[in-house]
């Protein structure tokens, strides 16, 4: 099997599996909640290795279900008003762009996307006016986006948001364990992740940093639960100080002791090194692609990352990922539905994934090259 499709999820590592697998037998031995009990020290330390894959303290860490569900939760501690803008970009996760629909639906929040630079990415200038102009309540940007390997310029953009003392929300999804991250360079309030992609972790996980500044002052999730507030009186309730406010009562134990090992494993191995290798590998198979006739690397920016997308003439969708499945080489398509904005200004209803990690070999990229030129051809 060739496993390009980490930008999807990555493949556990051993540790991590046997991690996964030692709690739930444990479950099943002793019981859930002590078995929770037990492993006390151990959940601790997803918050602990969590914290220092983003450079701060382990209270600013909470577990979620989901990158989504993070940054519902987070968007949902925002006591938006009617009138309120929430500045985002063209790129940001489909899911984001949802909940943002959302909002404005429900609240008449109004939604202003930066415009882009001619040779792609955001265009921080304009975003910077806007931000000048416009005083968001938000500005939210998708680091990398899962419609291509752009890069986004986060940090320069936290720059902006601190001098402006505006709200900001980065979704890390995909360059969590791809790019190195500090939250403290990057000057994010909120920051959403998954470990499953390029941090290898279990499905059905996700984390949130929340800021001290945003701990600190009157934020809570909409629908706090037992686990983030003590209920105080009759009529009261006090939220937890950390990012356990943000957090449910109820999760898969097993899934977060499998977090903790996957992201240890990538402390070990250097987020820097491993993600420099995919993204090496990435622009290998770009540089192939792009000799191709028939092929049309869709990538736009000036910095780019581990995924890789392209449009193929003569082919539908499904047909040609069923041709890749049928060599088990894996893989991931994007449609139009899932990236508006940005597969409109690339004129394309849908396009191919390719996403290798640092576990993946030049010859593999070999394979696919030769696989996909005889599929053209
Ligand atoms: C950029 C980006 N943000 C958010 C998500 C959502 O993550 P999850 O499926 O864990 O909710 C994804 C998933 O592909 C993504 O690529």
């Amino acid at each position: 099997m060739v496993h390009f499709n980490n930008a999807g999820c990555g493949l556990l590592t051993t540790s991590t599996l046997r991690a996964v697998q030692d709690h739930v037998a444990l479950e099943a031995e002793i019981g859930g909640y002590e078995a929770a009990a037990r492993r006390e020290g151990a959940v601790a330390n997803f918050y602990e290795a969590t914290a220092m894959l983003l450079g701060c303290a382990a209270q600013n860490i909470a577990f979620a279900s989901s990158a989504t569900h993070a940054y519902s939760v987070a968007l949902s501690a925002i006591r938006f008003a009617a009138g309120d803008v929430v500045l985002t970009t063209r790129n940001d996760f489909i899911s984001n762009q949802l909940a943002f629909l959302s909002l404005h639906r429900r609240f008449g929040v109004e939604v202003v996307h930066a415009p882009d630079l001619p040779e792609g990415g955001v265009d921080v200038d304009a975003l910077a006016e806007l931000i000048r102009r416009r005083r968001p309540r938000l500005v939210a940007v998708t680091h990398i986006p899962t419609n291509s390997g752009l890069v986004q310029p986060v940090a320069e953009i936290g720059r902006i948001c601190r001098e402006y003392d505006i709200l900001y929300i980065v979704d890390a999804c995909q360059s969590a364990g791809q790019l190195p991250l500090s939250v403290e360079h990057i000057g994010c309030d909120f920051l959403t992740a998954t470990p499953r992609k390029f941090l290898r972790g279990p499905r059905g996980s996700g984390f949130l940093y929340v800021s001290d500044r945003i701990l600190a002052g009157d934020y809570e999730p909409l629908f706090i639960d037992m686990y983030g507030a003590r209920w105080t009186g009759a009529t009261q309730y006090q939220p937890l100080p950390t990012a356990a406010r943000f957090e449910d009562w109820e999760f898969s134990y097993s899934t977060v002791l499998g977090c903790a090992a996957a992201i240890r494993y990538a402390l070990e191995v250097g987020v820097e090194a491993g993600g420099r290798r995919a993204i090496d590998l990435a622009a290998d198979l770009r540089t192939g692609l792009d000799r191709l006739p028939g092929v049309r690397v869709l990538e736009r920016g000036q910095v780019l990352g581990a995924l890789v997308t392209f449009a193929i003439d003569g082919w539908q969708a499904e047909p040609f990922k069923a041709e890749l499945d049928r060599r088990r080489i894996n893989s991931a398509l994007s449609f139009r539905e899932f990236a508006q904005y940005d597969f409109g200004d690339k004129d394309v209803d849908w396009c191919l994934r390719l996403s290798p990690h640092y576990y993946n070999t030049e010859d593999e990229v070999a394979q696919i090259l030769a696989t996909i030129e005889e599929l053209v051809a």
